[in-house]
């Protein structure tokens, strides 16, 4: 049986992690979930929103599934995910974006990979304040860190069937950092002559994805340009409601919703449980639960082709209802 690591969050996080882990339960996979609260909650007793007990369970489990957590504006604290990214070395943050059934959007054929560097570029947070009215931040690319991005996106491609791997950069410009991180994916790309490659400039790129996003399959980017694309893919596939993520390490994988604790729905059983959803069915086919993950997968669908969503889809299922009906199509 996996154990698995489950922070359960806060805001609408313990709602939607009780949906999931229903479901995944109704789907016949048992799953003993080590359960660690962490974020505001847990401050006052604990001293830190993300005790060490929590990395502890995900070092020893390897894997977590974490709903959204809130991070107290103004008290010193650092954000739990970016203490997570770094303590774990997740360097890859993954992005799939794809359209569900019955989510009206702009476009109905999308299907993009997003991924993106996690641990450097202008996020290192190496910033001075040179004068009163100068302030200097400065942008790290390195081959190291390129190279385990490039080849984790060429990986990702090779055993997720997908046909092309583009490299997003502004290398016309930033020829040194951004030019490095070209030349890398080039290099890394040799090693993978049955993928496809494709090079694009990031601004091109954000143009190209609000005329013709099904043109895009896998894209790998520095982490500043990762960011703002994979939100706008999230808006290109219905945005928060059902936008997945994971972060991904070499020895840990953390997979969780892009979408944050909301907490002015909190508690009123309103929250679409389906980003934290897809999380998990990626986090079943990342442990090699492949069977599960697609049996899940399609009771969601289902449950969405008949038109059961909730509020923020335009719908007016309850949580419990909307996760009651992925149950009964399981
Ligand atoms: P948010 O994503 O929590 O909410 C933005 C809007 O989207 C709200 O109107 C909310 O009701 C709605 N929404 C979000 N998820 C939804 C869902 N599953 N179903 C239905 N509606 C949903 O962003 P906000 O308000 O900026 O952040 C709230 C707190 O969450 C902050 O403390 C922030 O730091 C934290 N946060 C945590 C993240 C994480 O743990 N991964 C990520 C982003 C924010």
């Amino acid at each position: 049986m996996h154990t698995i690591t489950l922070i359960n969050g806060d805001g609408i996080g313990p709602e939607i992690s009780k949906a999931v882990v229903d479901i995944i339960e109704a789907s016949g996979l048992h799953i003993n979930w080590d359960i660690q609260t962490a974020g505001a909650d847990v401050i006052e007793q604990e001293g830190s929103p993300l005790p060490d007990r929590v990395l502890e369970s995900i070092k020893r489990n390897k894997i977590a599934l974490k709903a959204p957590v809130t991070t107290p504006i103004g008290k010193g604290f650092r954000s739990v995910n970016v203490q997570l990214r770094k303590a774990l070395d997740l360097y890859a943050n993954l992005r799939p974006c794809k359209n569900l059934p019955n989510v009206k959007t702009r476009f109905d054929n999308v299907d993009i990979v997003v991924v993106r560097e996690n641990t450097e570029d202008l996020y290192a947070g190496i910033e001075r304040q040179v004068d009163e009215n100068t302030a200097e931040s400065i942008k790290i690319i390195t081959r190291k860190a390129s190279d385990r991005i490039c080849r984790f996106a060429f990986d990702y491609a090779l055993k997720n069937n997908r046909n092309e791997v583009c490299c997003v950069t502004k290398a016309n410009i930033m020829k040194l950092s951004d030019g490095l991180f070209l030349d890398t994916y080039r290099e890394v790309a040799k090693e993978y002559p049955q993928i496809k490659t494709r090079e694009i400039l990031v601004d091109n790129l954000c143009m190209q994805l609000v005329q013709n996003p099904s043109q895009f399959d896998v894209l790998v980017l520095p982490n500043l340009y990762g960011d703002i694309v994979s939100d706008l893919c999230a808006g290109l596939i219905g945005g928060l409601g059902v936008a997945q993520g994971a972060n991904i390490g070499t020895d840990y994988a953390v997979f969780e919703p892009v979408h944050g604790s909301a907490p002015d729905i909190k508690g009123q059983n309103k929250a679409n449980p389906t980003a934290l959803l897809l999380s998990a069915i990626e986090m079943l086919k990342y442990i090699g639960e492949t069977t599960y993950a697609e049996k899940i997968e399609k009771a969601l669908f289902k449950t969405l082709e008949n038109g059961i969503c909730t509020a923020d889809l335009g719908g007016c299922a309850s949580t419990t209802e909307f996760t009651g009906a992925v149950i009964d199509n399981l």
